[in-house]
């Protein structure tokens, strides 16, 4: 690979790409986002309503529900399956998941050359502040190469060549539409990284912990790992994933922002390093993209990893049997079949204060909260625990 000597230019912000498209593609764009946005939330609103006036009242006349039935849920779908509303709802949400990767498509694949070449600069740089070591050979797991999760064209570990950036470029384009939908309104910056939240709260927890070493699992683009090395500044920062073209665009935005980390392709689930080799170990929005055997040994290697004393903190999506209704459970159930969540329901059903255990976590040293930062109107899934000295 070419060595260049001059200073990289400036990644392109995604934001300003999507706003610099010409009058009639911004207007799709606004469109997808509007479906997307009452697709998700107001006509959830309705089937909600629907379930709670009509469908629950009508089975509750054979006794309670139960939020943690299986039977109870596979009875509620059953129900809502034949109603229009929950129709209209399966097919705006499917319609619009799908116009989304299409529009956010089209326009990474517009500017993909302009992309990999500012990203190249950072790639072939001399001396760049942290690293990027990745693995070839890598047996990919197979819960994130055999789906195409969120829907995502051709998936995380898709690459057109060894330098190829634009797996990240789509998921990073892709999560900017999120935020816009889930809190209803067509803004497209992000704000605090959930990182920086993750952070606060090992703050707030653990006062006394200095990490020397930090390690994030399943970085994916990097997102939240500059908060990492911006909390703990004398710390070494690590983060690993299984998909190449996001960890190049994690690296090259780390870099891009000045931010050193060491950034390595690996299996999350056996992990090429030693024991009690980290004194914070996090995660975020990773549990659920694992699959029943995935996430057990998820949790294994990041207590594995980690020291006496050390820190393991996982965040995640707060949809938890019991936590969340019957309905919305179907609603899920639609997402893991068609949707591109394939892992929900098993996320749903995990007992992660049994994982942590079975992981050799002791009860005492284990926590599971629920967190809300204030820029966000639903909480944190968090779990972890401290290792004993
Ligand atoms: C939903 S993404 C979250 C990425 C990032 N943490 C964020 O918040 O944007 C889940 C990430 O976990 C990674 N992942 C899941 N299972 C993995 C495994 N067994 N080994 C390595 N990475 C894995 C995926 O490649 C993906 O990048």
């Amino acid at each position: 690979m070419p060595e260049t000597t001059r200073a990289p230019q400036p990644m392109p912000a995604l934001s300003a790409l999507m706003r610099a498209q010409p009058h009639d593609v911004r207007a799709r764009g606004d469109f997808v986002l509007a479906l997307k946005s009452w697709a998700v939330r107001d006509c959830a609103r309705l089937v909600h309503a629907h379930y709670d006036e009509r469908i629950a009242p009508a089975l509750e006349r054979d006794g309670a529900l139960s939020n943690t039935s299986a039977e109870d849920r596979r009875r509620v779908k059953h129900e809502l399956s034949g109603e229009l509303i929950f129709q209209l709802w399966c097919k705006l949400s499917y319609e619009s998941q799908g116009m989304k990767w299409e529009f956010v498509d089209r326009i990474v694949h517009q500017h993909l050359e302009t992309l990999q070449r500012a990203a190249d600069d950072y790639l072939t740089r001399e001396q760049p502040l942290g690293s990027l070591t990745l693995n070839p050979d890598l047996e990919l797991p197979a819960n994130i190469h055999n789906n195409e999760i969120h829907r995502q064209p051709r998936g995380f570990t898709f690459e057109y060549h060894d330098r190829d950036i634009s797996a990240g470029a789509l998921y990073n384009m892709g999560a900017l539409i999120g935020p816009a939908v889930a809190a209803g309104r067509g803004r497209l910056s992000r704000g605090r990284s959930a990182g920086d939240f993750l952070c606060e709260l090992v703050r707030q927890r653990f006062p006394e912990l200095e990490p020397r070493d930090v390690l994030e699992i399943g970085c994916g683009t990097g997102r939240n790992t500059p908060a990492y090395k911006r909390t703990f500044p004398e710390a070494r920062v690590q983060a690993v994933d299984c998909a190449a073209g996001l960890l190049r665009w994690a690296f090259v935005s780390a870099e891009s922002q000045g931010v050193a980390i060491d950034f390595s392709q690996m299996d999350i689930t056996c992990m090429a390093f030693p024991d009690a080799s980290f004194d914070l170990v996090a995660s975020h929005i990773v549990g659920h993209e694992t699959s029943k055997k995935h996430l057990p040994l998820m949790i294994a290697e990041a207590w594995r990893v980690l020291r006496p004393g050390g820190v393991m903190f996982h965040m995640d999506v707060p949809i938890q049997r019991g936590r969340i209704d019957l309905c919305d459970q179907v609603l899920n159930d639609f997402q893991v079949r068609h949707n591109g969540e394939p892992f929900w329901t098993g996320w749903i059903d995990a007992d992660i204060p049994a994982l942590m255990r079975a992981a050799g976590v002791p009860d005492a040293c284990a926590f599971v909260s629920y967190d809300s930062p204030p820029e966000r109107n639903s909480p944190w899934y968090c779990y972890g625990a401290r290792k004993p000295l």
